[in-house]
């Protein structure tokens, strides 16, 4: 194949590793692939009522040895690196049939692993003869592309997905959203049969994408299906590019995502799409320099979470020292009177205003880089 432009938010039709090696290297900012699982299937699968399971079993699954899928593996996952942006990261998502042998091939190919997240189904297919535990879970593995390189992960925007707290790697996703039986599933049929044999729920992806891209990044998965990722990406107002080998899933991937319109105005889209860590973007402010500048003095007290018992003396050089004669910086602390556990300063100390009201220091922080910072770049 021809070494093309970047097209991108377009399918294109073709074996993945032919088309990853004629796209632009690191053009890619994130890429999520749902590769064939190798899933090894001999017999047809009869459930104790004699009904047929419908399970994978598609040629696309079929490999004829360990040896052939693990040439394979290296080969797409070689080709994605190659068009990672050195700041893009990748998911891929398997099962236990596969997922050991793709971790192993990525960390051999440099990759470095983030987090390997288990995607938890609420109803899984049981183990219908009995012999081995219900399997009730996909893993992913999220890795940079390499050790040491800076990568996109919205952590703030993720705590929505806790209850405000640090997202943890085990999600628990109802599998029923792709399921046939459920009522307004997402999951796509034609002529009454699904569609698709491991359509992924859009659900699934929402996470990975707001957890791992900004809005205007290229998203691309190499092994498109139904289309689930570029689905999503497009609400989320991502880029995106779907490498696929069957015409029949093209079909049905690009009227699903032609059927997708904006819902929210141009001038909004900014705002409303853009869930980056605002703080960890904004430039960087000592805590001496609030004292360089006025707004705090050395001697100055500081009260820890508001509370006017709990106060520390500001030091010259930015760091407090307690009643107890510990001496650090706010965040150090911070942490020494919360017992050893971790300790964000800024949110936690709190300097008496003119006006008698306690404040937290977050908001000097902000006032100087509105008058130092970014008023000095207009
Ligand atoms: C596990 S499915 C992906 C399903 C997709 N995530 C979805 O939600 O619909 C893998 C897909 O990769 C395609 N595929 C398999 N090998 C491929 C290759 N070498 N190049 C391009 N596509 C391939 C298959 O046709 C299949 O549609």
């Amino acid at each position: 194949m021809m070494k093309q432009n970047l097209q991108i938010d377009q399918i294109i039709h073709g074996e993945c590793v032919e088309v990853l090696n004629s796209l632009p290297e690191k053009s890619i900012d994130l890429i999520f692939a749902d590769p064939p699982y190798n899933l090894q299937l001999q017999n047809t699968l009869w459930r104790p009522n004699m009904t047929q399971v419908d399970a994978v079993n598609d040629q696309w699954d079929q490999f004829d040895s360990f040896k052939t899928y693990d040439i394979f593996s290296q080969n797409w996952l070689q080709a994605c690196q190659r068009v990672l942006k050195d700041t893009g990261t990748l998911w891929v998502i398997g099962s236990y049939h596969n997922i050991f042998r793709i971790g192993k091939i990525m960390q051999d190919l440099g990759f470095w692993i983030l987090n390997d997240v288990v995607w938890i189904k609420t109803n899984p297919m049981p183990n219908f003869r009995g012999v081995r535990l219900t399997n009730a879970h996909e893993t992913m593995i999220w890795a940079s592309k390499s050790k040491g390189s800076k990568y996109t992960f919205n952590h703030h925007a993720m705590k929505g997905f806790n209850e405000g707290k640090q997202l943890r790697s085990d999600w628990v996703i109802p599998r029923e959203l792709v399921l046939p039986i459920c009522s307004g599933s997402e999951r796509i049929k034609t002529n009454g049969e699904k569609a698709h044999s491991t359509q992924k729920p859009e659900a699934l992806l929402l996470r990975v994408i707001i957890s791992s891209s900004q809005k205007g990044d290229i998203v691309l998965d190499p092994f498109f299906g139904t289309g689930t990722t570029g689905a999503v990406a497009k609400q989320l107002h991502r880029h995106w590019i779907g490498i696929e080998q069957k015409k029949k899933y093209i079909l049905i991937a690009q009227e699903r995502i032609d059927n997708i319109e904006p819902i929210v105005p141009e001038p909004l889209i900014e705002d409303i799409f853009d869930v980056s860590d605002k703080n960890r973007l904004a430039p960087r402010v000592g805590f001496a320099n609030l004292i360089e500048v006025n707004f705090l003095t050395p001697g100055q007290k500081l009260y820890f979470q508001k509370n006017p018992v709990n106060e520390a003396y500001i030091k010259p050089d930015g760091n407090l020292r307690l009643p107890d004669g510990f001496e650090g910086s706010i965040h150090q602390a911070g942490k020494h009177l919360m017992n050893g556990s971790p300790c964000n300063g800024w949110q936690n100390w709190y300097f008496e205003s003119p006006d008698n009201e306690l404040v937290v220091i977050n908001e000097l922080r902000e006032k100087y880089r509105k008058k130092f910072i970014y008023e000095n770049k207009t």
